[in-house]
């Protein structure tokens, strides 16, 4: 079976069972900065999970588009993927663990055919937070799973949290036995040999997990899954890796043609930092020294190099592109979109590297052979940060570098160097970003009030839960996401735009003052991301209008702001609307 007919099968089957499919979101979270790409299905859904309403009700099913680059230097090995696309099915304070588990396992074998005996799943042994799972194997059992094929273990197997904070919960994972002889008696789910893979994750969502290690019950259970994809496809076709399955084989096969040198790791690298970075590229990202650009720009070069290593014409991206964009169109149709921006940003990038490649491998040698003859084989970090600094080298390919000649390097001071650099230039951008403007002049002041007048009138034509989602200002525009179940009417459009209006010829005084954090919420000022915000805040009022955190700046009164027009309204993803509106003199 082809991974596009798994994808398929999953969301028929989920729909059957009353989900409503719900689009991937895009790699990159539009609102919520504290995470660099979306790493699982349940990202988007975060509020949701935590009791709002979800516009399109309580059973939900997608497949997700995800990046997860903790392992980046594990990926040329025969499993470790940056991309991979999450298939995930939601019940939002609907079924609980008999359902799901029943739906996974009829999933499993009747849909994908798996035998039950294939099958082993584990459940969650109990601890002082949580009791054990008895009501998870019970429900296996029911389903069809036999009690030797059922495993406990602790919270480091069996309890999913996105990160340290947030909803949580005790979870029940699907095993997939390939086969392979067992590497001792010992062996089961929980060991790495190969023998059992894992396939399925189904968390049993009802608690929220604070800063400081709490754990409190939520208000409703929900159930959060996820299916590997290209785990899934590799294991039905009876392959040993996903490279062997038709979504890299075309570009494998296409390197094995081009090399000179023929080493698998970097074969594999090579596919799978191209896959990666197009899917980035083409959900927005760009290559850049900071957060999820420099994530971006570290996959392109680290595939650059193992193209070199390769000996392969760099000149040759462009086919293995064109390659990929041909054979996964079908799953992914913005590739073919976005084909020419993905193609002028990877060689830009390829280009820019290129030019200090050659002089930062000649650095490498000189510093090697002076580490050498100081008889020592750890390269110091200060140089793996100048190789970083001066020469573009991502801190992977030096310690590549290292390892082709049997050194090691160290990381840790690196990352200490790393850090200070970020923290400098991020301060640097911050004083010329100031409170998210882009570019800051009477324009744009302008829009960042007309923001505060929009939320505000949204909340009373479309209903006081109406929020703020993200914004983006330039000099021609105003951009809003907002929380909302519908396409706005005319009429509501008509009824924002004329309040808006309306204050803005009132000439409303706009005022700043400086409060406690806690203050400000209790006075009921609005705020995206609370957590974000210092102990002491700014909140800008509007009369008696709006009331919000925000670091401005702003007009002084809503007189300067001229006529406020919307543009447009349309969906931006599930449940989330976008107005983009314009001032005109
Ligand atoms: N959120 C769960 C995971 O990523 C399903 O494994």
């Amino acid at each position: 079976m082809k991974a596009i007919e798994i994808r398929n099968k999953y969301l028929n089957y989920f729909k059957k069972q009353g989900h409503e499919i719900i689009p991937s979101a895009p790699l990159i979270p539009e609102n919520d900065p504290s995470v660099l790409f979306n790493t699982a299905g349940m990202q988007p859904l975060v509020p949701y999970l935590l009791g709002e309403k979800h516009p399109l009700g309580t059973r939900l099913v997608d497949y997700q588009k995800c990046v997860r680059t903790n392992d980046i230097e594990e990926v040329g090995d025969n499993r470790h993927l940056t991309y991979f696309e999450m298939l995930g099915n939601w019940s939002l304070g609907d079924y609980f663990k008999e359902e799901s588990i029943q739906m996974s396992f009829e999933f499993l074998t009747k849909e994908l055919g798996i035998p039950a005996e294939k099958i082993s799943v584990t459940v969650f042994a109990g601890d002082k937070d949580c009791p054990r799972d008895e009501r998870a194997a019970e429900c296996w059992k029911k389903a069809g799973i036999k009690e030797n094929q059922i495993y406990y273990y602790g919270k480091e197997d069996n309890w999913w949290i996105a990160g340290e904070e947030g909803p949580c919960g005790p979870d029940t994972e699907m095993f997939y036995d390939t086969g392979k002889p067992a590497c001792c008696p010992e062996c089961q789910p929980s060991c790495d040999c190969g023998k059992y893979v894992e396939i399925w994750n189904n968390v049993f969502m009802e608690y929220f997990k604070d800063k400081e290690g709490k754990y409190t019950k939520l208000e409703q259970q929900n159930v959060d899954t996820g299916l590997g994809l290209e785990r899934m496809t590799m294991l039905l076709q009876g392959k040993e890796t996903p490279f062997d399955t038709e979504l890299f084989k075309p570009i494998m096969d296409k390197l094995v043609e081009l090399e000179k040198v023929d080493i698998i790791e970097s074969r594999r690298i090579i596919a799978e930092h191209l896959r990666s970075s197009m899917m980035i590229i083409s959900d927005g990202g760009r290559p850049s020294n900071v957060d999820r650009g420099y994530i971006l720009r570290r996959i392109i070069r680290r595939m650059v190099r193992h193209m070199n290593k390769l000996q392969i014409n760099l000149d040759e991206i462009s086919t293995l592109i064109k390659i990929n964009v041909e054979n996964l169109k079908e799953m992914y149709p913005e590739l073919e979109k976005n084909y020419e921006t993905i193609k002028s940003t990877i060689i830009e990038e390829k280009d820019k590297f290129v030019k200090t490649l050659t002089h930062g491998e000649k650095e490498f040698q000189k510093e090697m052979n002076k580490t050498k003859d100081q008889g020592k084989n750890k390269i110091d970090g200060q140089i793996v940060f100048k190789l970083y600094d001066t020469y573009g080298f991502p801190p992977e390919v030096t310690k590549e570098l290292a390892e082709e000649h049997e050194m090691t390097v160290d990381i840790k001071k690196f990352e200490e160097l790393f850090k200070e650099h970020q923290e400098r230039s991020r301060q640097g951008s911050e004083q010329k970003f100031k409170g998210g403007l882009a570019e800051q002049n009477d324009t744009t002041i302008a829009y960042h009030t007309a923001t505060h007048l929009l939320n505000a009138a949204l909340k009373k034509i479309l209903g006081e839960d109406t929020h703020q989602r993200g914004s983006n200002i330039t000099v021609d525009r105003m951009r809003f996401d907002f929380n909302c179940d519908h396409k706005l009417t005319d009429e509501e459009k008509q009824d924002i735009e004329n309040l808006v209006n309306d204050w803005i010829q009132q000439g409303i005084d706009v005022t700043v003052e400086e409060m406690k954090k806690e203050e400000a919420v209790k006075s009921g000022a609005e705020c995206m991301f609370i957590e974000k915000y210092p102990d002491v805040v700014t909140v800008y009022s509007i009369g008696d209008i709006s009331k919000e955190l925000c670091g401005g700046p702003h007009v002084k009164n809503t007189r300067e702001l001229g006529k406020f027009k919307i543009k447009k309204e349309e969906a931006s993803s599930a449940g989330i609307r976008r107005i983009k509106a314009v001032l005109e003199n």
